[in-house]
């Protein structure tokens, strides 16, 4: 990985003093209709970070584990979901299934109607919107945050606050654009005060997630955050255990990273660094599956 592009992460989350500021205006990614990392938003902080990375470190290789990961049922139905569709309000709830075998059947309109309309837990009454997902249907990169804030219980899209402002500067600094990946939560509705999902909230949950990543059929799943890496790998391991190898979900074996919450990089800047390695074993993984792509066509 250059160190140029070391350099444009750095400046994506907001860490610039350690080199030229000019030099951080280079070229994109080379990704598909990536654009360049946007400029530092006003107030970020201009500090170097310790350990900061300087751009001579390898892709780690990628190690296979064991599917440790729930089940989900065989995709049936094509994919709906156009782009950008604007998110529902709060409806009043229609009388809706929300078995597990009925969710595994649905397609993209029909996923996301029963979500607007869920009554399954306790949060449905306290939100303002469901906040469903976003981004190209057919992502080959999905990424799993743990629920809504506040702010995306007002708007009801995943990641709009400022953690997810940090969390679109870094996708820029690897030539990714929102649209371009698929962003969903474990928990569709907020929880209050945005404490941590209960297990009977994310077990209300669960059949909407594993169907949404059956349905974009995504060649590598990155989880953001513990609860979001704990849930799908059906684990309680720490972030720290869980971060810096490939484990795998699902019947089709998905490869999935962890990586940390970019509302911890937040708290502490200085695990921006190793966020960067995240990103860049993700690069490292996507390349291979391209590769593998390739070579099957
Ligand atoms: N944090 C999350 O995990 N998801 C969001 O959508 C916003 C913040």
């Amino acid at each position: 990985m250059d160190a140029e592009r070391s350099r444009r992460y750095l400046a994506a989350v907001g860490v610039v003093s350690w080199r030229r500021r000019e030099g951080l205006a280079g070229g994109v990614a080379p990704a598909p209709g990536g654009r360049g990392a946007p400029p530092n938003a006003p107030g970020q902080e201009q500090a170097p970070i310790p350990g900061a990375p300087d751009g001579s470190a390898p892709v780690s290789k990628p190690i296979s584990r064991p599917l440790s990961g729930p089940g989900v049922e065989p995709a049936t139905a094509p994919v709906a979901r156009s782009e950008g569709a604007s998110p529902a309000k709060n409806p009043p709830a229609p009388a809706t299934d929300h078995t597990p075998s009925l969710v595994g059947t649905m397609d993209w309109g029909q996923l996301e109607a029963a979500v607007a309309g869920c009554r399954a837990c306790v949060l449905s009454e306290g939100r303002t919107r469901t906040v469903f997902g976003v981004g190209a249907p057919s992502a080959e990169l999905m990424l799993i945050g743990e629920a809504p804030g506040q702010e995306e219980d007002r708007r009801g899209e995943p990641f709009v606050g400022r953690a997810g402002q940090l969390l679109d500067r870094m996708l820029a600094a690897i030539g990714l654009e929102r649209g371009q990946v698929y962003i969903a939560n474990v928990l569709k509705c907020r929880p209050p005060g945005n404490r941590d999902p209960l297990p009977r909230e994310t077990a209300a949950c669960q059949a909407y997630l594993a169907r949404q990543i059956e349905l974009v059929a995504p060649r590598l799943l990155l989880c953001v955050g513990r609860i979001s890496a704990q849930h799908l790998l059906g684990c309680g391991d720490s972030l720290g255990r869980l971060r810096g190898r490939v484990h795998h979900y699902g019947p089709k074996q998905i490869p999935l990273l962890v990586t940390y919450h970019p509302s911890y990089y937040l708290r502490n800047p200085a695990a921006k660094a190793q966020g960067w390695q995240d990103l860049q074993r993700l690069m490292g993984l996507l390349r291979e599956a391209h590769a593998d792509g390739d070579a099957g066509t």
